[in-house]
């Protein structure tokens, strides 16, 4: 595919600490930009980080036609960039794309757009351990018009910010509590697409959690408010003592790219991983009984993350904290295959030649 490839003049990396990288917060030299118009999408230009200028009317900002991926990019060697698991990120945002009527971008100029930023910007790919660059693709409506309907031309950007421990001072566990009031998402709605508002509309549950001392919400069913869905911006999974269970994508949770490597992954440790309906009360039950083993939320950024406490109606599961979890043993194979350090085996790695 045809790329119109402008580099910066000099590199911005000498002012970035990257002993101290804050999440989201410094971007790489260069970023893809593509527009849409006239139904089809333009030819993509790579060219220096900077700001865009639009309209107060850009439609985006008004009624919300707006998607977004998450990904990372791990150094390898000093010749080698890995890419994960591309063509799942890719897929999922054809996904997103199509529930929000948006015209997705085409898949090369997704892949190649990565491989060729990744070629001008392999710097910034922290060669630290836990550290990455965080990959930000993302597709807006761009009409200069407050009307309510799709929009007519849009841009898909791509901008990368490096990252570094998502735990600075170790893995610190993660509790919960569900929202008495507030759903994220209900069947039928936009919980399975990457979509700006689902993000607006969980801060305010998430921010009343934070206020009564929890780190997160754990999300449940909007319809009958009793079935687990997800936890904060992460996938969740249950470690009982017969199986791993994760909820069933049920039209309403986000389908995570680590959940699918936690699975499999799973599968292949030979633990029997399933997918399945998980009520609170079911949850409340197996603790009683002691087949609650464990609880880890999975998500690209902080890749597994252990859960220590649940809170649900003025009760409390509280789970041990084990140095030996199965959850590490998780984070441990899936940072390996990401980083390089075991044979790929699934193919999910994508290897990007540079310098
Ligand atoms: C709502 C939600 N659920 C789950 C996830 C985990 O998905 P992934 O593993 O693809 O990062 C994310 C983060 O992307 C998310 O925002």
């Amino acid at each position: 595919m045809n790329f119109s490839v402008r580099a910066a003049d000099k590199s911005r990396i000498g002012s970035i600490n990257f002993d101290d990288l804050q999440f989201g917060q410094d971007f790489a030299d260069h970023m893809l930009i593509c527009e849409y118009r006239d139904g089809e999408w333009k030819t993509p230009e790579i060219k220096p980080y900077g700001p865009l200028t639009f309209d107060p009317s850009l439609s985006a900002l008004h009624y919300g036609q707006s998607i977004f991926e998450g990904m990372k990019a791990f150094y390898k060697d000093s010749s080698t960039v890995h890419l994960f698991r591309v063509d799942d990120h890719y897929e999922r945002l054809v996904r997103s794309c199509n529930r929000m009527v948006i015209p997705a971008p085409p898949r090369e100029m997704f892949v190649e757009g990565l491989q060729k930023l990744m070629e001008l910007d392999y710097k910034w790919v922290p060669n630290r351990d836990e550290c990455a660059l965080y990959i930000r693709p993302f597709v807006f409506g761009t009409d200069p018009k407050i009307v309510a309907r799709p929009a007519d031309s849009y841009l898909f950007l791509i901008i990368n910010s490096p990252v570094g421990p998502y735990y600075k001072t170790g893995v610190k566990p993660v509790t919960l509590t569900t929202s008495p009031e507030y759903v994220r998402a209900v069947k039928g709605g936009t919980g399975e697409a990457k979509t700006a508002g689902n993000y607006a509309a969980s801060f305010k549950p998430a921010k009343e959690a934070v206020n009564k001392g929890f780190t997160q919400v754990l999300w449940l069913d909007a319809i009958e408010h009793r079935y687990v869905e997800e936890v904060g911006t992460m996938n969740i999974f249950f470690k009982f003592k017969d199986r791993l269970a994760t909820p069933a994508l049920s039209g309403s949770v986000l389908s995570g790219i680590n959940r699918r490597s936690v699975l499999e992954l799973a599968r292949e440790m030979g633990v029997q991983a399933v997918e399945e309906r998980i009520s609170i009360d079911d949850l409340f039950a197996a603790q009683e009984k002691g087949e609650l083993e464990e609880i880890f939320g999975s998500g690209t950024a902080a890749v597994i993350s252990p859960v220590s406490t649940i809170h649900h109606e003025g009760k409390t599961i509280d789970v041990e904290m084990k140095e030996d979890s199965f959850a590490k043993k998780m984070r441990k194979a899936i940072t390996d295959i990401q980083y390089g350090k075991v044979h790929d085996r699934f193919g999910w790695v994508t290897p990007v030649k540079v310098g």
